[in-house]
């Protein structure tokens, strides 16, 4: 039996390509193999958000080029949305990459390997019609989570922001798939879904009027379906986060005590120029309104260091915004200029250094809120999900709050368990206690 290998880098998107790359390589008969070397089939799925995931490729195209040299019947594919930015350049950066495809073509990898059996080479599905990856087969990473797409593409036009040219404009699921999704796999047991789109509260509104539903209604519905104990979704535009939402997510059991609310900036000048179209004190409002309206909620960030024209005193309006706002957690960005974009052109692009200085000040200043916001966990019972054994500890368990933090604990769970920990103690990542009840079944 052939075997296959996928690397993924980027967003959950595009791990939750690779699942469908993977359902896929499995039903044209392909196994996995536990490691790159062990693989016939190498493919590399890629993000290019930033610049970051570009050179992580670049660093392992030289170890599957010395695959490839070691085993000529080996072969080499990149997907994703760098193959699709990349085109035809691709195979001039990399001559070792046998196949290229985009990630709306997932569904044609059987016919490209049927094609590749007689020889062919090339690039295929970059540039063409786009395709919902959910009804292709998956191949899940833990039985009891599961994404599930709501749209794909972004109307949105942030001026530093690839993603628009790469996945195109919004495209929604209908409702009715969706929830037939869910219910699909509620039936199957999963005990925790994602609502996945680039703009998750914007959804719907491509839809035609007679089948038209709002974000808010659709996660009603997908509450509705039962057997599901945890409903997240991502990513939020702030700006698209209407009241609604707000009192869906305070309503609906399984909708968790978690938002992740991209800010991108504290600066209001940044953010206009940015074309994020709130200004700080509109994300200063919502963020307070969402605390107001949902007790014990988490709300974490998206944050860019180093636009072009971002002064001190606009990056210290970040920090100051990231007090005010008393984010749970964040993921810190330098900003790296991206191919086509608005951003890339302006004037005042700030020197590398400083970028640096400004992202080690704010990563400290995250963690230091991240770690007294854990802290005030320390005493309480959370419910958690159990995902696996902790990354540092063998003899301990881990898994997910309900806000969405890791746990380290001590207990007998499974995998996919739902049980009551003890809170002891709490890091800037992570928390840690002893599960106090047996598992609910
Ligand atoms: N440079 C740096 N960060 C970026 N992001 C998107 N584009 C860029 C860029 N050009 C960040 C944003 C977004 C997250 C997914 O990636 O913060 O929310
Ligand atoms: Fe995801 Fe955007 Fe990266 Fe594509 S470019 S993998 S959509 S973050």
């Amino acid at each position: 039996m052939r075997r296959y290998h996928v690397t993924t880098f980027g967003c959950q998107m595009n791990a939750h390509d690779s699942e469908r790359i993977k359902g896929m390589l499995e039903e044209l008969g392909l196994g996995e193999a536990p490691a790159l070397e062990d693989a016939d089939l190498l493919v590399f799925n890629t993000c290019t958000i930033r610049e970051k995931a570009e050179s992580r490729l670049a660093a392992h195209m030289g170890l599957a080029k010395a695959l490839k040299d070691a085993d000529p019947e080996r072969r080499l594919a990149v997907g994703g949305c760098f193959a699709e930015v990349q085109r035809e350049h691709l195979f001039e950066q990399f001559p070792q990459v046998d196949f290229a495809f985009g990630p709306g073509s997932i569904a044609e990898l059987g016919e490209w390997l049927r094609a590749e059996r007689s020889g062919a080479r090339g690039s295929f599905g970059i540039g063409e019609e786009r395709r919902f990856s959910a009804e292709l087969p998956a191949r899940r990473e833990r039985s009891f989570q599961a994404w599930v797409q709501i749209s794909i593409g972004c109307n949105s036009v942030c001026s530093y922001c690839i993603v628009p040219t790469v996945r195109g404009k919004q495209m929604s699921r209908s409702a009715k798939e969706v929830v037939s999704e869910v219910e699909r796999l509620a039936k199957e047991g999963v005990r925790e879904i994602t609502l996945l789109g680039q703009n998750v509260n914007s959804y719907g509104r491509d839809l035609p009027a007679a089948e038209r539903k709002t974000f808010a209604e659709l996660l009603r519905a997908c509450d509705h379906v039962g057997g599901v104990e945890r409903i997240r979704f991502t990513s939020p535009h702030p700006k698209d986060f209407r009241s609604d939402v707000i009192a869906t997510m305070a309503e609906c059991e399984s909708v968790c005590e978690h938002a992740h609310l991209p800010a991108q900036s504290g600066s209001s000048r940044i953010l206009k120029a940015m074309r994020r179209t709130y200004d700080r004190d509109r994300f200063l409002s919502l963020a307070a309104e969402m605390r107001e309206r949902i007790p014990d909620l988490a709300i974490t960030t998206d944050l860019i260091v180093g636009f072009p024209g971002e002064s001190d005193e606009d990056f210290e309006q970040t920090l100051s915004l990231v007090e005010e706002a008393g984010f749970d957690g964040a993921y810190t960005f330098v900003y790296s200029p991206r191919y086509d974009t608005e951003a890339a052109s302006l004037p005042g692009q700030v020197p590398e250094e400083l970028k640096r200085e400004r992202i080690e000040r704010l990563i400290e200043l995250v963690q230091k809120l991240a770690r007294e916001k854990n802290r005030a966990r320390i005493g309480s019972t959370e419910q958690v999900l159990v995902e696996g054994t902790s990354r540092t500890d063998e003899t301990l368990l881990r898994g997910r709050t309900r806000r969405n933090t890791t746990v380290n604990f001590s207990g007998t769970a499974h995998a996919g368990d739902l049980v009551d920990v003890h809170i002891e103690d709490a890091t800037s990542t992570t928390l840690r206690g002893a599960q106090v009840k047996p598992a609910l079944a």
